[in-house]
């Protein structure tokens, strides 16, 4: 488990890289797939991510803009997973930049595999990583502006409690991995709880403060999702086949 996008090496790559986003990207992207988006295009700067947008069909694209937690003046949506409803996304590329979240997944495009994972879809990524069983797995939590996260920590932890259970292994199995055994530790003690969590994080508090709270509440939902976002080609993810 890496924390933040700054602390993940560039100098190897694992077999399969995680990215989270929590509150919110990553579980926008879900939701936006699952919505029938017909991919997701990422980018961490917002000028490119115009510029590149352009040259697809005005009426098939929706760019989505967030930095500090609000929406982009200039794009079509914000952040919210909760705009990203049929109606709006169907048929539609989505082109988008964030504040940690998109900076997440491209830190780690150069992975032969690679995941967007959320609360909502913990399960979904549990079950292909026991399909796949990839030697090395990095998760990397978005986390905010270089700093550590709670909602990234505790899906790390989420993935991994629930991939022990299939495995039939314990977290003792695990000894020597700091990261991990933290992230499952703060899962098993706020599992029941994750909305009050969300409501502790900083980015949490951030996002209360812009009247997000529909927001926190879905977020907070444990396997609601079966969509599994995966990389198709650099910087673009669809639904995994
Ligand atoms: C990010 O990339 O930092 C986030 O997803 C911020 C947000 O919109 O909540």
């Amino acid at each position: 488990v890496y924390h933040t996008p700054e602390l993940t090496p560039i100098s190897s790559v694992p077999d399969c890289a995680i990215a989270i986003d929590v509150l919110r990207a990553t579980t926008t992207m879900v939701t936006a797939l699952g919505a029938g988006a017909e991919a997701i295009q990422v980018f961490s700067d917002l000028d490119k991510l115009m510029l590149v947008s352009e040259d697809w069909p005005a009426e098939k694209r929706l760019r989505a803009g967030e930095r500090g937690g609000a929406m982009v003046a200039g794009c079509d949506l914000g952040n919210s997973p909760l705009d990203c409803t049929p109606e709006v996304v169907k048929g539609k590329r989505l082109f988008i930049t964030t504040t940690n979240g998109t900076r997440a997944l491209q830190r780690i495009e150069a992975a032969p595999m690679v995941l967007a994972a959320a609360m909502i879809n913990r399960a979904a990524v549990v079950e292909y990583l026991v399909s796949q069983s990839p030697e090395t797995v990095w998760m990397v939590g978005s986390g905010w502006e270089g700093s550590f996260s709670l909602e990234d920590t505790v899906c790390a932890g989420a993935i991994v409690d629930l991939l022990l259970d299939k495995l039939n292994c314990t977290l003792e199995e695990l000894a020597g991995n700091d990261e991990v055994i933290s992230a499952v530790s703060l899962y098993r003690q706020w599992q029941n709880n994750l909305l009050q969590l969300f409501h502790h994080a900083s980015h949490g508090q951030r996002l209360l403060r812009l009247n997000c709270h529909e927001d926190l509440k879905y977020c907070s939902q444990i396997d609601i999702s079966a969509v599994l976002p995966m990389q198709k080609e650099p910087g673009v993810l669809g639904i995994r086949d």
